[in-house]
């Protein structure tokens, strides 16, 4: 291990910009944590970069969002080992092409991509510090995403919409992060959401007859992986240098390494509050 035990950690590691993510932080001189669902694709990733990067210092700890009890577990594994958090890459996330639900009966891209990130927060944050890193991703379909306490139950709603369920997952992040930002600003952790922009990745393969001509003619159009990684890395390497102008800043979205200008709607006090109620009550008891 690594002199000091601070390490980065990175979720859904295993593919698309997760996977460029950590390619883009080899080598940066602290312990890469590829937090991931599937050991064995992850343990291959792992093993890649090794043999391109000699001396990078990976490890890869199992964590499937869709569990409350395998978050659970990754968080006592990461206090066993008394790793201090220097930056959390809250990357990993879903787009269910039909109604599903997390092992603890919440509609999947809610489940995973929201309350299995909240939730990973929370028991992370004794593991922060001064100037720790939180970055959440988001998606520009925040706008389209309507929030209610009704999306906690798990009963499917009368039409599923997987874009519209993946949206709201991504603003429930959104309005949590600036919430958050604000929550940790008094111990000095600070919390920014990324938008990587459109990636060709695995996620964007909609499961329909269309999928080979999206893949003529979109892909090549789009973000490649390492493209949409390079604002979350940007972030992450800036906050390594405690004089940069962007190390201190919080209760921001980036996209293509600026600051986005962000609604009245989404910069709602309330909204950010009642959400922070809802979650907490939702995750109660399980
Ligand atoms: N691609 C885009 O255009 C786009 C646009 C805006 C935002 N985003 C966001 O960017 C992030 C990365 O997406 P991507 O495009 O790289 O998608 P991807 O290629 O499908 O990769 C998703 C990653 O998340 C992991 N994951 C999925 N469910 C998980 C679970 N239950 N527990 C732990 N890990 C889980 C996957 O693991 P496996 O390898 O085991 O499947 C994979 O490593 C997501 O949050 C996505 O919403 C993507």
């Amino acid at each position: 291990m690594s002199v000091s035990s601070e390490v980065i950690i990175v979720t859904g590691a295993s593919a698309g910009i997760g996977k460029a993510i950590i390619q883009g932080l080899a080598g940066c001189g602290i312990r890469l944590i590829m937090a991931c669902r599937n050991p064995e694709k992850s343990a291959a990733v792992k093993a890649a970069l090794e043999k391109s990067y000699p001396g990078t210092d990976i490890e890869v700890l199992s964590l499937d969002l869709a569990s409350f009890a395998s978050i659970r577990q990754f968080a006592s594994i990461m206090a066993l080992k008394k790793y201090s958090i220097n930056t959390l890459i809250n990357n990993a996330g879903v787009l269910p092409a039909k109604f599903s639900l997390t092992e603890d009966g919440f509609e999947t891209a809610l489940g995973v991509n929201y309350l299995g990130l909240f939730l990973l927060n929370e028991l992370l944050l004794p593991l922060m510090r001064p100037g720790s890193l939180i970055i959440n991703t988001i998606s520009c379909s925040y706008r389209i995403g309507r929030l209610h306490q009704e999306m906690f139950r798990s009963k499917p709603e009368a039409r599923f919409m997987r874009i519209f369920n993946y949206a709201r997952s991504k603003r429930a992040i959104l309005v949590y992060s600036l919430e958050l930002a604000e929550r940790l600003a008094g111990r000095g952790i600070r919390v920014l959401a990324v938008d990587p922009g459109i990636v060709s990745t695995k996620m964007i393969e909609m499961k329909r007859w269309f999928d080979p001509l999206t893949d003529v003619l979109f892909r090549p159009l789009i973000k490649k992986p390492a493209q949409g990684a390079d604002t979350a890395v940007f972030l992450s390497l800036e906050a390594q240098m405690p004089a940069s102008e962007y190390a201190k800043l919080s209760g921001l979205c980036f996209k293509n390494r600026k600051a986005i200008r962000l609604s009245a709607k989404i910069r709602n006090k309330k909204n950010q509050k009642e959400l922070w109620d809802w979650t907490t009550k939702a995750i109660q008891g399980h």
